[in-house]
């Protein structure tokens, strides 16, 4: 199979994350064309969620607009709604809040830890308790699988599963990751809790341009979804509505696009931790620099590969970092700016679990060009500059 990455949206000549296409999503898009299928329904739509399902080993799949999409339709299924609580990861993208807003609930923001920089199991179960205890329960929690690496589901289940509250994981950025339990039974992230999303933005493991996926081994949740993606047409000729719903269909078009790329997963996933392990090699021995670390529950999909600066090395945080960087053509990201930090969200009072471990990560955290499509002489070029600079040579 041929390859080819375009340019991607980045003036930059090593941008951060581009799409990369296999050379085979023209057929799919003029096989949709030739046929007519262009619109919100048709045969890619059903077969995209069907082999995406399968590959998942996960029950049903809804293929919408976008991951946001999915997180509010995974919400609104759950039946959240005004005056409820949801707790969610603070060390993530606005993406995974945002849709608890929507739906008039207030997000509680949950610390990360520092094994994996995903929710903290004991915080979160120590909040599970305390609420239980008074009878002031969640009607979600939001886990999201950061940078493509699996938080640790065994002890957030349990925690989740005393109390009967449902878990939505936010596998934005963790297609083909992997979790294992402690018997060694391994799943693929996000289709361990209640509901599980995934994001096709260009940037992402896979990319329909835009698009994203809503998984379920609960049928019913899936069905009301998809009702609600339509929206909420009932099942007679003339057009009736009982509830609201919302336009969240995905593409035929896009559908065959994303057919074309899910069958790469498994060596984009390949491609990505390949990146890192180079990155690793080449900048390990470096004072003041380390990895996300790799949790021994999970098998990193290594989305993007992040660093951590010690602030003895950097002085002043990450920036000058991120600076000097795109002067020499490079860019690079702050990590994820906690969402118990993010101004709109403090003029709305909401409230955090601890906060301090996603602060650190923040004040530290770098992330680098990390395109499965990154060539070895591209990677070997923002090693050495990053060096360079961090070492004053
Ligand atoms: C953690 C996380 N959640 C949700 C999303 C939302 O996905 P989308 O951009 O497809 O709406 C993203 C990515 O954009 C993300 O990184």
């Amino acid at each position: 199979m041929t390859e080819s990455s375009g340019p991607g949206p980045s003036r930059l000549l090593i941008p951060l994350s581009v799409p990369h296409l296999t050379g085979h999503e023209t057929e799919a898009l003029e096989r949709a064309v030739s046929t007519n299928w262009i619109a919100s329904v048709g045969p890619e739509v059903d077969q995209f969620e069907e082999e995406f399902a399968e590959k998942l080993s996960v029950s049903r799949a809804l293929a919408t607009t976008s991951g946001t999409a999915a997180i509010h339709l995974a919400l609104r299924v759950l039946g959240v709604g005004p005056g409820d609580d949801v707790l969610v990861s603070t060390f993530t993208f606005c993406a995974s809040v945002n849709p608890i807003l929507y739906l008039g609930a207030t997000p509680v923001f949950v610390d990360a830890e520092e094994r994996s920089w995903n929710m903290e199991p004991a915080l979160l179960e120590e909040e599970l308790d305390r609420r239980g205890r008074e009878g002031r329960l969640p009607a979600a929690v939001v886990v999201v699988h950061i940078y493509g690496q699996p938080a640790d589901m065994t002890p957030i289940l349990r925690a989740c599963r005393r109390w009967s509250v449902p878990i939505v994981e936010d596998a934005a950025e963790a297609l083909g990751a992997e979790h294992r339990s402690p018997e060694g039974t391994r799943q693929a992230a996000g289709t361990l809790g209640d509901l599980g999303i995934f994001s096709f933005d260009g940037s992402k493991m896979i990319t329909t341009s835009m698009g994203g996926m809503l998984v379920s081994d609960r049928s019913e949740l899936i069905d009301h979804a998809r009702k609600l993606a339509r929206q909420a047409r009932e099942p007679v000729a003339h057009y009736q509505h009982e509830e609201i719903g919302y336009n969240y269909r995905m593409s035929n078009l896009l559908a065959g696009v994303g057919r074309v790329q899910l069958r790469v997963l498994d060596r984009r996933v390949e491609q990505r931790r390949n990146v890192f392990n180079r990155y690793r090699t080449l900048l390990e021995d470096t004072m003041g620099l380390t990895f996300q670390p790799e949790a021994p529950w999970s098998m990193h999909a290594r989305w993007l590969t992040c660093v951590l600066l010690s602030p003895e090395v950097i002085g002043g945080g990450p920036e000058a970092v991120r600076m000097h960087l795109h002067e020499h053509g490079i860019e690079t990201r702050p990590v994820w700016k906690p969402m118990h930090r993010q101004p709109v969200y403090e003029r709305l009072g909401l409230t955090s679990v601890r906060g301090d471990v996603a602060d650190r990560l923040y004040e530290t955290g770098l992330c680098l060009p990390s395109s499965s499509s990154l060539t070895d002489e591209e990677i070997t070029r923002v090693a050495s500059t990053l060096r360079t600079f961090l070492h004053h040579d």
